[in-house]
C-alpha cells in the first residue's frame, strides 16, 4: 500500500534517512523504532510532502514523491505529532470538524464527526474547549482529527510519550479499534517495545537513519544487532 523505495534525505551534511526501503502493506500495523535522533519523524516528514528527497514513495501504486502536503493528506494519508497539537481556543467538536473539512471531498460531514467523537471517547466533551483537556483526551482529539479527514494510512509518532499504564492500555485500544473496526493501515512510531510487540504485524528498526532489521517483531526484538544498538541494558 505504501512503498518507500532508497529513500535519502540530507540536511546539511547530516544524513538523517541514509538509503530507507520498506513497504507497508493494507490493513496491517507497521512499527517503527529507533535511538533519539534515528530519523523516524524526519521519515514521517518525507511520506506527508513536507521535505523534498532522493529515491521514492508511492500509494496505492501511484507515484507520491515531491506532491504537496494537502495533496497527500487528500489521497488518504494522516498523521500525528510527537507532541500533541491542538488548537486552544477551539471546542472538542470544531477542532474533530476541521479534520472533516479538511480531508473529504465532499465536504463537512456531521455524522462523521459524531462518529469520531464516540469512537475516540469524548462525545461528552464535543463543548469544551481542548485546552482545557488533559493529555490523554489531547492525545484522542489529535487521533479523532486525523480520523475525521478518513484517512487510509494513519501514521502515529510516539502515541504513548508521556502517558501511564493505564493511558497507555487505552490509547492501544484505540489504536486497534482503528486498525480493526475501521480498517485503517496503521504506522507507528513508539519506543515502548511491548506496545510494539502486541500491536504490530511488521517492526523496522533504524539507527542513525539506516535500516539495522525489519520484519517480525519478536524476532526483531530478539536480534543481536537491535539489541546492541537500541534496547541495550533494559532489554535484560
Ligand atoms: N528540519 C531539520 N533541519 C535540520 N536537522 C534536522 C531537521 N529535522 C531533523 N533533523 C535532524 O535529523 C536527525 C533525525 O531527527 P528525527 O527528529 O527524525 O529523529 P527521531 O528518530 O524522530 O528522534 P526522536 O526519537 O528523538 O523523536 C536528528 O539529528 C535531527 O537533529
Ligand atoms: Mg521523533
Amino acid at each position: 500500500m505504501l512503498r518507500v523505495t532508497n529513500v535519502t534525505k540530507k540536511f546539511g551534511a547530516l544524513t538523517a534517512v541514509n538509503n530507507l526501503s520498506f513497504e507497508v502493506s493494507q490493513g496491517q500495523v507497521f512499527g517503527i523504532a529507533g535511538p533519539n535522533g534515528a530519523g523516524k519523524s524526519t521519515l514521517y516528514n518525507l511520506i506527508t510532502g513536507l521535505y523534498d528527497f532522493k529515491g521514492t514513495i508511492s500509494f496505492k501504486d501511484q507515484d507520491i514523491t515531491g506532491m504537496p502536503p494537502h495533496v497527500i493528506a487528500r489521497l488518504g494519508i494522516a498523521r500525528t505529532f510527537q507532541i500533541p497539537q491542538t488548537f486552544p481556543s477551539l471546542t472538542v467538536e470544531k477542532s474533530i470538524e476541521v479534520g472533516s473539512y479538511f480531508g473529504s471531498q465532499k465536504g463537512f460531514d456531521k455524522d462523521h464527526v459524531d462518529t469520531v467523537l464516540a469512537f475516540t471517547n469524548l462525545a461528552a466533551k464535543r463543548d469544551a474547549p481542548t485546552g482545557s483537556l488533559n493529555l490523554l483526551d489531547k492525545k484522542m482529539l489529535m487521533i479523532g482529527a486525523a480520523l475525521a479527514t478518513r484517512p487510509e494510512i494513519l501514521m502515529l509518532d510516539e502515541p504513548m510519550a508521556g502517558s501511564n499504564a493505564s493511558e497507555i492500555i487505552q490509547l492501544m485500544d484505540l489504536i486497534r479499534r482503528i486498525n480493526q473496526d475501521l480498517g485503517v493501515t496503521i504506522i507507528i512510531i513508539e519506543h515502548f517495545m511491548k506496545v510494539l510487540t502486541e500491536l504490530t504485524q511488521t517492526l523496522l528498526i533504524i539507527e542513525t537513519g539506516t535500516e539495522i532489521c525489519c520484519g517480525d517483531p519478536r524476532e526483531v526484538t530478539s536480534d543481536p544487532r537491535v539489541i546492541e544498538c537500541y534496547l541495550g541494558d533494559s532489554h535484560d
